[in-house]
């Protein structure tokens, strides 16, 4: 992505550490943060100064790597991987990438490891830009087809929720890189941004990132969702944390309200996912559902008019809060599932896959 003329990657590597986007200070700044111990790549997780499927599992990976490089014994590698492991639970990518980086480690001597790690983890990087790169092309002649079908309206009005851009992969993004190559290749879109309570990633960062792109949007609060979906939304296209054999996808709270006013209103529900979110172990209702920090809720956090950052209090100090982090949306809700290798139906997505990487 490219911002203020330089080309960035969400993360990038530097030496034996890498420079992450500081997601939680965007959009008001834009800085990177140098991580170079396994503390901080936790604490990066767990705190979304990284975040998305994607680019949560790419972090971890090189946290293995640093990890390695000041430790590559058996122990080191274990406790490394349980830490990581549990910084969030409920993206699929995380683990997947841990394993991806621990089976390609584990059978080498200690002194050969470390260097093999960030191989591996280097390797994941470059296939998380070049599968994206697949979903923009496969969502993008999707959206095509949508805007040729109405007749090559003025405007292709499409909805999002949360962040499933570039910000949350390595680059591209999932959903967002099919309308960012649709506006390059000159379809119209026009993207409906929900602000995605509580911690506004639609409001923050796909806002920001669509801005920077120059794709024309319009932010919502995530309530006039419904309402807009019966005034001319073309499609709704999301991304996913998580993604079961039958389909059923994990994303971002209040994905699945979403769905169910698309279906209602007899829109397409689409949602662009790499193979490496998908689950072929798990059911949708075993699915582990992150519960966050109350204060996400009772709070909101940006910055006042003076230009300094405020965290202000919008409920009662004592309000019993749930904040769970993610929903399910069924198979029955989703019109399609975009991969790497093509659009596929819910049901047919897992085994259209089997043989990559997600298997
Ligand atoms: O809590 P977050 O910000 O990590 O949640 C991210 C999402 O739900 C995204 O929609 C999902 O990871 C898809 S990203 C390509």
């Amino acid at each position: 992505m490219k911002y203020r003329g330089r080309h960035y990657r969400s993360i990038e590597r530097e030496g034996d550490a890498v420079l992450v986007i500081d997601q939680a200070r965007l959009p008001h700044e834009f800085v990177q943060t140098r991580l170079a111990t396994l503390e901080s790549v936790a604490q990066a997780i767990r705190h979304l100064t990284v975040r998305g499927a994607p680019l949560i599992g790419v972090t971890a990976a090189y946290g293995l790597a640093i990890a390695l490089r000041s430790d590559s014994s058996n122990d080191s590698l274990r406790t490394a991987q349980t830490l990581l492991l549990a910084t969030r639970p409920t993206a699929r990518n995380l683990s997947w990438a841990l394993r991806a980086v621990s089976s390609a480690v584990a059978n080498l001597k200690p002194e050969a490891r470390a260097d093999a790690a960030w191989a591996a983890a280097d390797a994941l990087a470059e296939a998380d830009i070049a599968t994206n790169l697949a979903l923009a092309r496969h969502g993008s002649a999707l959206l095509r087809t949508l805007w040729e079908e109405r007749g090559r309206p003025a405007r292709l009005d499409v909805a999002t929720h949360c962040n499933a851009g570039w910000l949350a992969c390595v680059d591209w993004g999932t959903a967002l890189a099919a309308l960012y190559m649709a506006h390059d290749e000159g379809v119209p879109v026009h993207v409906w941004v929900d602000e995605t309570r509580p911690v506004n990633q639609g409001a923050r960062l796909t806002a920001w990132e669509l801005g920077a792109h120059g794709v024309p949007y319009t932010l919502q609060v995530d309530g006039a969702s419904g309402y807009r979906l019966q005034h001319g939304i073309a499609a709704c296209l999301v991304g996913a944390d998580r993604v079961t054999a039958q389909g059923d996808v994990c994303n971002k709270i209040g994905t699945y309200l979403l769905a169910l006013a698309a279906r209602d209103n007899g829109i397409p529900f689409y949602v662009s996912v790499p193979s490496s979110t998908f689950d072929p172990t798990i059911s949708r209702d075993d699915i582990e559902i992150e519960e966050r920090p109350a204060n996400e809720v009772t709070h909101v956090w940006g910055r006042n008019d003076a230009g300094a950052y405020e965290r202000v209090q919008v409920a009662p100090a004592d309000a019993p809060v749930g904040n769970p982090a993610f929903d399910v949306t069924p198979a029955r809700l989703v019109s399609a599932l975009i991969t790497e290798r093509g659009v596929f139906s819910p049901g047919e997505a897992m085994s259209s896959l089997s043989g990559t990487r997600g298997s």
